[in-house]
């Protein structure tokens, strides 16, 4: 049997079953709507389950297996027999609450098999989808009478690729995301060269990446590979099989338990999930990770409100002032936050986040003894915090809380019914968590299964609060904001925060144009952009931002988050007319369109504001400087357009001379077509207001 499929024999969700050949005892077949991809499920002669996927009648993924390794129980990976097998279908249009989007199609295809042991006869159903932007299948053990609880030590999900691919990948780090993305061809993957971030907590064991990963084929298709619904699991690394071409998936394990994931039946595992994409922007537009999610489970979440936000928290990376108020340069007093507050006031900034403001980061960092240490309700003499939110309510500004928990989560949650109801009784209704050091207790790694159900204990306690969680140091986006849109935002990634004090000397030009394509597809991320004193001058004489100013400004677009940071020091945006594009920027988009782009290349997004519908465009390059021509057709017809335009100017350069920038004012109608120069590691943004 050639394994390329003959679609023609292969009607929309025509599922059939045919005889054996060599390898192969029975096949079943799944194609999207629109018949463009294709998922060939079989057994093998021993019993043993795998899959294929086409696209457009080509291989994408070859052979690979499935099954799973127990503590407790035999194996189960060959020996099946199919005993059942359906389909299903959906097509319906879901809201986001805030979003990239305001409507979300979801239109899929699924077969479901259901297997069972010749020889124990235990039983597995797997669930396979094909949507037009991607492919997705899991796992579900069903409930069964001799099967009670099931102790996962290894999780044998192949990913068998049909070509040395291009790869934008990181480390498959169990403890933290904050790694640089390398760009290699997948025999070159080398995780272990990933470890660049002088971090304590990193820990590599195996070469192994951490999803999303993307990758360009040959022949230009591209793919990325990630996890959707991750509950009551345990995060998914990808082992590399250089030689062969293979990846296994590496469930993050538990030290302290000696296991990877222990599980009371039934229970579904976490979607497996490949984008497949044309091309690169098409990656972006796709919403399959948020379709492989449950719907909205807490209804109305207006009191959330999308906004810029302003704040206490560059100035302690840049040293200029501190979380720990026994420094003597205690950045969070009141006087400060004040001040703060007056500018998010006069800026159209919605949001003030307040660092250090709490008792105990004297405490933090590099102690072993941090249980009990944050209590999240206590303020430091030297700040009001009663005070300081009904100054902000009285200018129409809110309070970010701030919760760091130094990686003692068993302390934060025995505070988070204190530290909500404080929030509550304030009306604080968003808070910024972070987990950083080594988690307590030890043995546990952050991205494993205990620490997984502790960041939905917080997303879930802080709903019924009516609280919208930012994490830092979080786990993983898998679109769990479909189901939970308390789930705001969150890191996972080289953060601005790198440049301010990294000895490698920051991100490189290039992050975001990689970031957009990799990091990007799980969800929302807090970069927090804008940054105008590039060169950090006078704090950090070794540091600097590598990008533009104009690349800054870009940002705010070609990232998406319903809160986005202006970073910076409040005195570095005054008297700039650049922060005019900040001050104008949406946050909450009706819609979204990837212009152009090329993974690590460059990336150019447009996005139309909500209720007002202007449009915003952001564009950013690599090293390389480059032209870059955009098609304004997305525009509606018969409406002109005061565009604002902010490029790099003619002799900006991301190190030699990243503040030139032009401001230029324009009217755009549909028809207009026009060519920009975005400088290396440079460029542009532009606010599309309607004109009445
Ligand atoms: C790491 C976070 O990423 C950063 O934003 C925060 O300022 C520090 N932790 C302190 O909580
Ligand atoms: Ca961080």
């Amino acid at each position: 049997m050639s394994k390329k499929l003959t679609l023609a024999l292969v009607s929309i969700l025509m599922v059939f079953i045919y005889g054996c050949n060599n390898s192969k005892k029975q096949n079943l077949i799944l194609n999207s709507p629109s018949q463009n991809n294709t998922i060939e499920f079989y057994l093998s002669v021993d019993g043993s389950p795998g899959y294929l996927i086409y696209h457009n009648n080509e291989l994408v993924i070859d052979s690979s297996r499935l099954g799973f390794e127990f503590k407790n129980a035999g194996p189960m990976v060959n020996h099946f027999k199919i005993i059942g097998s359906k389909t299903n279908l959906l097509n319906e249009t879901w809201e986001m609450p805030w979003g990239e989007q305001r409507y979300v199609v979801n239109n899929y295809n699924e077969l479901v098999i259901n297997l069972q042991e010749n020889d124990f006869g235990r039983k597995i159903n797997l669930y396979f989808r094909a949507y037009d932007d991607g492919v997705a299948f899991r796992y579900e053990f069903p409930e069964q009478d001799s099967l009670k609880e099931l102790i996962i030590t290894n999780e044998k999900t192949q990913f068998k690729l049909t070509g040395d691919h291009m790869c934008w990948w990181a480390p498959g780090d169990w403890d933290i995301y904050e790694h640089l993305y390398h760009t290699s061809k997948f025999s070159e993957i080398d995780a272990f060269k990933g470890i660049d971030n002088n971090l304590a907590q990193t820990y590599i064991p195996m070469n192994a990446v951490n999803t999303p990963l993307t990758m360009r084929m040959l022949n230009g298709l591209h793919l990325s590979f990630h996890e959707a619904n991750l509950t009551d699991y345990a995060g998914m690394t990808l082992k590399v099989d250089t030689a062969n071409l293979v990846m296994e998936s590496e469930l993050v394990g538990s030290d302290r338990l000696g296991y990877k994931v222990k599980r009371e039946l039934p229970f579904f595992t976490p979607w497996r999930a490949i984008q497949i994409s044309e091309t690169a922007g098409g990656l972006i537009e796709s919403r399959l990770i948020e379709n492989l999610n449950e719907p909205n489970k807490l209804g109305d979440v207006s009191w959330f409100k999308p906004m810029k936000y302003v704040g206490i928290w560059w100035e302690m990376h840049l040293d200029k002032s501190s979380w720990d108020m026994a420094s003597g340069r205690h950045g969070a007093t009141t006087k400060n936050a004040m001040k703060y507050i007056d500018f998010a006031a006069e800026n159209n900034i919605g949001g003030v986040l307040v660092e250090g403001w709490n008792t105990g980061w004297e405490h933090w960092i590099g102690f072993e003894d941090r249980e009990g240490v944050f209590d999240f309700v206590t303020p430091y003499p030297d700040y009001d915090l009663k005070k300081l939110v009904e100054y902000a309510n009285s200018k129409g500004v809110r309070v970010i809380m701030h919760h760091e928990t130094s990686a003692a989560p068993r302390t934060y949650e025995k505070q988070l019914d204190t530290a909500y109801k404080l929030m509550n009784s304030l009306g604080i209704s968003s808070v910024k968590t972070g987990y950083v050091g080594k988690i307590i207790p030890k043995g546990e790694y952050h991205h494993g299964q205990w620490m997984v159900n502790h960041y939905r204990k917080v997303l879930e306690t802080a709903a019924s609060y009516n609280i919208a969680v930012n994490a830092h140091e979080p786990i993983k986006a898998t679109g769990l904001r479909r189901t939970f849109p308390n789930a705001i935002s969150r890191e996972g990634l080289r953060g601005q925060e790198f440049n301010a004090w990294s000895p490698d000397g920051g991100n490189p030009p290039e992050h975001i144009s990689i970031v957009a394509f990799t990091r990007m597809l799980a969800g929302p991320i807090d970069f927090t952009p804008g940054v105008f004193n590039i060169k950090l001058k006078p704090y950090k004489p070794n540091n600097q931002v590598n990008t533009t100013l104009a690349h800054q400004l870009a940002l705010y677009v070609v990232i998406y988050s319903p809160i986005q940071m202006a970073c910076d020091l409040i005195e570095n945006y005054k008297g700039q007319p650049a922060f005019q594009f900040i001050r104008d920027v949406g946050i909450d988009w009706e819609q979204t369109k990837v212009l152009n782009g090329e993974v690590g290349d460059f990336v150019t997004i447009a996005r139309q504001e909500r209720e007002t519908g202007n449009w915003f465009v952001g564009s950013i390059t690599d090293e390389n400087g480059r032209v870059i021509t955009i098609d304004f057709s997305f525009l509606g017809p018969d409406t002109k357009y005061n565009a604002v335009i902010y490029k790099d100017g003619k002799d900006a350069d991301w190190d030699k001379n990243p503040t030139s920038i032009e401001i230029e004012k324009m009217v755009i109608g549909n028809k207009t077509v026009k060519s920009f120069e975005l400088a290396p590691g440079g460029g542009l943004a532009i606010s599309l207001i309607k004109s009445e």
